[in-house]
C-alpha cells in the first residue's frame, strides 16, 4: 500500500535499519541504521527505544532528489499537471525538491505569478522552487524585474521552451545575473537552424522521411552563450543538454574556469533516435533491426512514429547518447533533470509532426539511471550526486545524509522491477514511450524537509 504525505505533516520519527547508506557528499557507502527523530537525522544510537524500526536491509538511502527542470503547468494548462500532481509525482519519484519552469499561460514573467505559484506549492508533497522567466512574455526582449524575483528565492531564470535569441538580450541578462549569484538557465536551440524540425538529423530522420534538427542549432548557442558568460563573468547553465558538440564546448569551458555548468534528461541519456523508427533498446543495449540498420531494416507499425517520442530537443543517436552517460560519470554533466513536461492525450494522440514536444519523467527518473548503473554505465554514488547534491547545491540546497541534518532522502530497492502503467503514475498526465516497458528500481519512502511525503510498504519490525 502506498500513500502520500506532505511537508505540513508533524515531522518524522523512525529508524532504518541495514539500509546501504549512499552519500555522495562525503563519497560515504556503506551499510548501516539510519536514524530520524522528529525529522533530524541523528546517531542511531541516541534514538528513543520506541522509535518505529523500519526493515531496510536490501534498499538504498540516499539524498533527497532534486529537480532542476520541471513544467508543472499551472497557470493554464491545469488539465495536464497542477503544482499538486505533479509534486505527488516528485514524491513518487523519490524528488524533494523540484524547480518549476516559467513556460505557463500566462508565463511566470511577474513578480505576483511567481507568488501565486509559491503559494499554491506550500504544504505540497514536495518543495517548489520556481525559474522565473528571463525576458517578459518570453518574448526575448525585455528583461524581467530581476532583482524583486531574486529577493522572492527563484533559483534562476530562463525562457526555456526556447532560447534566449538575441545575444545582445543574453549578455544584458549574464551581465545583471552575476552579481545576484543566479543562472541564465539557457534552453540551447537557435531558430534558425531547428525551424521546421521534429526530430533529430541523421540516418533515422531520413529513413522515416522527417525535418532533421541538426546538432549545430545547439552546439552555436553553446558556444556563443560561453563567449558571454566569460566576458560578463555570469553564470550560464545549459539544460537538456543533447549533443556531443554541446558537452565539448562545456568541458572545454569548465576547465578555462568558466562559470557554466549543465544538466541532461534521462531520455536523454536512456533513449536514442531510434526509438523514433520504433525501436525499444536502451542507448547502452547492442542495437538491433532499425536501430543498426536505419535504411534496410523494417519498421514497426505500431511503434514507428510514436508522438510520445517527440521531445525538444530531440532524442540523439545512440553515440551521442553515450557520450552524455560519459559526461554524468566523469563530472561534466552537473546534474540529471528531467524535463517532465506533461501534455494532455489530445496534444500528443495526433500525427509525430503535429505532436507537442515533451515526455514525463518524474516517475521513471531513478528507475532509467539505475538501469544505467545495472549495466555498468555509472556508478551508483555519481547517479544520486547527479539527482541530488549537485542539482541542490547549485540552487543554495545542502543534501547530506550525515547526523545533524535535517533528513531530506529517498529509500529505494534498487533491483525490484516495476512496469511503468499510467494508473500507476501519480501525475495527471501519462505522455511517455515507456508505457509497457519493465524498469528496475521502486520508490519505498520519500522524507522532505524531515516529512515523510511518499511511502510504499516499509513495515515497522519488532
Ligand atoms: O520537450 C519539451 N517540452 N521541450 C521544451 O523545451 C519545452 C517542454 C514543454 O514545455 O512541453
Amino acid at each position: 500500500m502506498s500513500s502520500f504525505g506532505s511537508l505540513g505533516d508533524p515531522a518524522a520519527t523512525f529508524v532504518l535499519t541495514g539500509v546501504r547508506v549512499i552519500d555522495p557528499w562525503n563519497d560515504e557507502d556503506a551499510v548501516r541504521d539510519i536514524a530520524v527523530v522528529e525529522g533530524q537525522l541523528v546517531d542511531p544510537a541516541k534514538a528513543p527505544s520506541d522509535a518505529p524500526r523500519l526493515d531496510a536491509r536490501g534498499l538504498v538511502v540516499g539524498p533527497g532528489l532534486c529537480d532542476l527542470h520541471v513544467h508543472l503547468r499551472e497557470p493554464g494548462m491545469e488539465r495536464a499537471e497542477t503544482v499538486e500532481s505533479g509534486a505527488r509525482a516528485a514524491a513518487h519519484g523519490g524528488f524533494t525538491t523540484v524547480c518549476a519552469m516559467p513556460n505557463t499561460d500566462p508565463p511566470l514573467d511577474e513578480p505576483a505569478r511567481v507568488a501565486m505559484v509559491l503559494e499554491r506549492a506550500r504544504n505540497r508533497a514536495c518543495r517548489v522552487r520556481v525559474i522565473a522567466a528571463a525576458t517578459r512574455a518570453r518574448e526575448g526582449e525585455r528583461i524581467t524585474e530581476i532583482g524583486e524575483l531574486a529577493r522572492m528565492g527563484i533559483a534562476g531564470v530562463s525562457d526555456d521552451g526556447s532560447v534566449v535569441a538575441s545575444a545582445r538580450v543574453a549578455r544584458g541578462l549574464l551581465a545583471y545575473l552575476a552579481p545576484l549569484g543566479l543562472p541564465l538557465i539557457e534552453h540551447a536551440e537557435d531558430p534558425a537552424l531547428s525551424a521546421g524540425s521534429v526530430m533529430r538529423a541523421g540516418p533515422t530522420a531520413t529513413r522515416l522521411g522527417l525535418a532533421g534538427w541538426p546538432a549545430s542549432a545547439e552546439l552555436s548557442i553553446v558556444d556563443r552563450d560561453i563567449a558571454l558568460a566569460e566576458e560578463t563573468g555570469g553564470w550560464v547553465h545549459f539544460t537538456h543538454l543533447s549533443t556531443a558538440g554541446g558537452l565539448d564546448a562545456i568541458r572545454r569551458a569548465k576547465e578555462r574556469g568558466i562559470r557554466v555548468t549543465c544538466d541532461v534528461t534521462p531520455h536523454h541519456l536512456a533513449l536514442t533516435d531510434a526509438w523514433v523508427a520504433g525501436w525499444r533498446g536502451f542507448a547502452w543495449e547492442e542495437p538491433t533491426g532499425v536501430a543498426a540498420d536505419p535504411f534496410g531494416a523494417p519498421l514497426d507499425a505500431t511503434l514507428a512514429y510514436d508522438p510520445a517520442c517527440r521531445v525538444n530537443p530531440p532524442l540523439a543517436p545512440r553515440a551521442e547518447a553515450l557520450a552524455l552517460l560519459a559526461g554524468v560519470a566523469d563530472g561534466t554533466i552537473d546534474s540529471i533533470a528531467t524535463d517532465h513536461a506533461p501534455h494532455p492525450l489530445e496534444r500528443k494522440r495526433v500525427e509525430f509532426g503535429a505532436a507537442a514536444p515533451g515526455m514525463i519523467g518524474l516517475e521513471t527518473a531513478l528507475s532509467l539511471g539505475l538501469a544505467a548503473v545495472e549495466v555498468g554505465g555509472l556508478e551508483l554514488v555519481r547517479l544520486l550526486g547527479a539527482l541530488s547534491t549537485r542539482p541542490a547545491e547549485l540552487i543554495g540546497e545542502v543534501r547530506t545524509l550525515q547526523p545533524g541534518s535535517l533528513a531530506d532522502l529517498v529509500v529505494f530497492d534498487p533491483v525490484a522491477r516495476w512496469r511503468v502503467e499510467a494508473s500507476g503514475l501519480a501525475s495527471a498526465s501519462s505522455n511517455t514511450p515507456l508505457l509497457g516497458v519493465e524498469l528496475p528500481g521502486v520508490v519505498r519512502m520519500t522524507v522532505a524537509g524531515g516529512r515523510i511525503t511518499y511511502r510504499d510498504g516499509l513495515a515497522a519490525v519488532d
